[in-house]
């Protein structure tokens, strides 16, 4: 693998990808899955916010979700969480944790399928986008603490350590930080706020594994400076719609400290296992060579207003792209779900490791 050039590995992924398109249906009973994050992974979460600003629960979104239902998901149809779930047997993504509170007398019915924590606009710090009312990852790390609660309470805490330590659990977030940061103009240096952002995350895992969590499916950034949004900003700038390198630059890096990270960390927390998806280079080969995964348009929104459809949000006003298989952006900032596809089936089949390391999602849930 080391040997081939970018184009033939990028053939082989695609090979890989079209041979992988049916999920391994040897795994009986899906795993209990929990997924923590940002919009990439919200299911609904910000729906139950009152104050919330950030949300999608109106058409156009959820165009081709079933039902063409909007559900607040941030995509055409299902999302990476959802892609993902499914490669593992279960239907789309498990509920949100605040959806699931309200049902009272059903709550416990559902917990032991897993739960949705994610919730758009959320980042690795409580300061991120604050002002917009979300749940940042530290709120949503106390909601599965009350989950591993009640898990404890109905089961004991023995048969509560043997589900958790087989559940996935799924964490996406760092975008919106990364965002923040370049948005705040802050004066603290890129490396300091990296290593902010690090000992955040070692905090938050730690807390997962004290509680009983052992498989880490850890999702890395994209390049946020490509989304439509930022190539908005760079042509109104200066004419053209070319990516914004220094957010992109910031985002590598946040992938490789992220790979140093997990790496120790795992050598700290004996039973600790993880897989990491390689987000940043996934997504650029794609805008790199659009046609070789059959997209055609990869820096406009499929969704939204004005110029590159990037100006205003996608709503039912918005203009819409003749073609939503075609495009990877969704909205101005969110891909679509033929994009999230793509993601969930390189992050559960690899090629590792080039796109996901040390091994792929299915061998996490498949290792014991
Ligand atoms: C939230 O704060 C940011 C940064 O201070 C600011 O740019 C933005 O306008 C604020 N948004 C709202 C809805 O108050
Ligand atoms: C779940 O646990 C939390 C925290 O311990 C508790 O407040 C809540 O009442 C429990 N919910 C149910 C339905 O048991
Ligand atoms: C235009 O944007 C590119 C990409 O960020 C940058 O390298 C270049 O310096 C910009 N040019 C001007 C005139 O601002
Ligand atoms: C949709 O977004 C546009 C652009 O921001 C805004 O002008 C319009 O009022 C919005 N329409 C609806 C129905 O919310």
């Amino acid at each position: 693998m080391a040997m081939m050039n970018i184009p033939s590995m990028l053939l082989c992924v695609f090979i890989i990808l079209a041979n992988n398109f049916i999920p391994n249906l040897a795994q009986k009973t899906p795993p209990v899955v929990f997924i923590l994050g940002d919009s990439t992974a919200d299911v609904g979460t910000n729906n139950h916010l009152a104050q919330g600003k950030l949300k999608a629960n109106f058409p156009h979104n959820g165009i081709d979700f079933p039902h063409s239902r909007a559900t607040g998901r941030f995509s055409n149809g299902f999302n990476s969480a959802d892609c993902l779930a499914k490669l593992f047997g279960l239907k789309r993504s498990p509920q949100p944790f605040l959806f699931l509170l309200r049902l009272k007398s059903h709550f416990h019915k559902h917990l032991f399928k897993g739960v949705n924590f994610a919730s758009a606009g959320a980042g690795l710090l409580d300061e991120t986008n604050k002002n917009l009312t979300v749940v940042p990852l530290s709120e949503q790390i106390n909601q599965f603490t009350s989950v591993h609660d009640n898990f404890t309470a109905i089961i004991g805490p023995g048969k509560t350590k043997e589900i958790l330590c087989k559940s996935l659990f799924f964490i996406s977030i760092g975008s919106n930080d990364i965002f923040d940061y370049f948005q705040s103009k802050t004066e603290i240096p890129i490396d300091k706020f990296i290593t902010i952002l690090m000992s955040t995350y070692s905090k938050h895992i730690t807390t997962l594994y004290e509680l009983g969590a052992r498989k880490f499916g850890i999702i890395s950034v994209p390049p946020v400076g490509c989304c439509p949004s930022q190539r908005l900003f760079q042509k109104q700038l200066n004419g053209s719609n070319v990516c914004f390198d220094p957010m992109n630059e910031f985002a590598l890096v946040f992938h490789s400290a992220l790979d140093t990270f997990l790496h120790k960390i795992s050598s700290q927390l004996p039973e600790m296992k993880y897989s990491l998806g390689n987000m940043y280079r996934m997504t650029n080969d794609v805008i790199k060579n659009p046609k070789l995964f059959e997209f055609e348009n990869v820096d406009e929104a499929c969704c939204g207003h004005g110029d590159l459809s990037a100006a205003g949000p996608c709503n039912r006003t918005a203009k819409l792209c003749p073609d939503r298989t075609k495009y990877l952006f969704w909205d101005l900032f969110h891909p679509t779900q033929k994009a999230a596809d793509l993601a969930a089936h390189t992050l559960y089949s690899g090629p590792s490791p080039i796109y996901v390391s040390p091994i792929t999602f299915s061998q996490l849930a498949t290792d014991d």
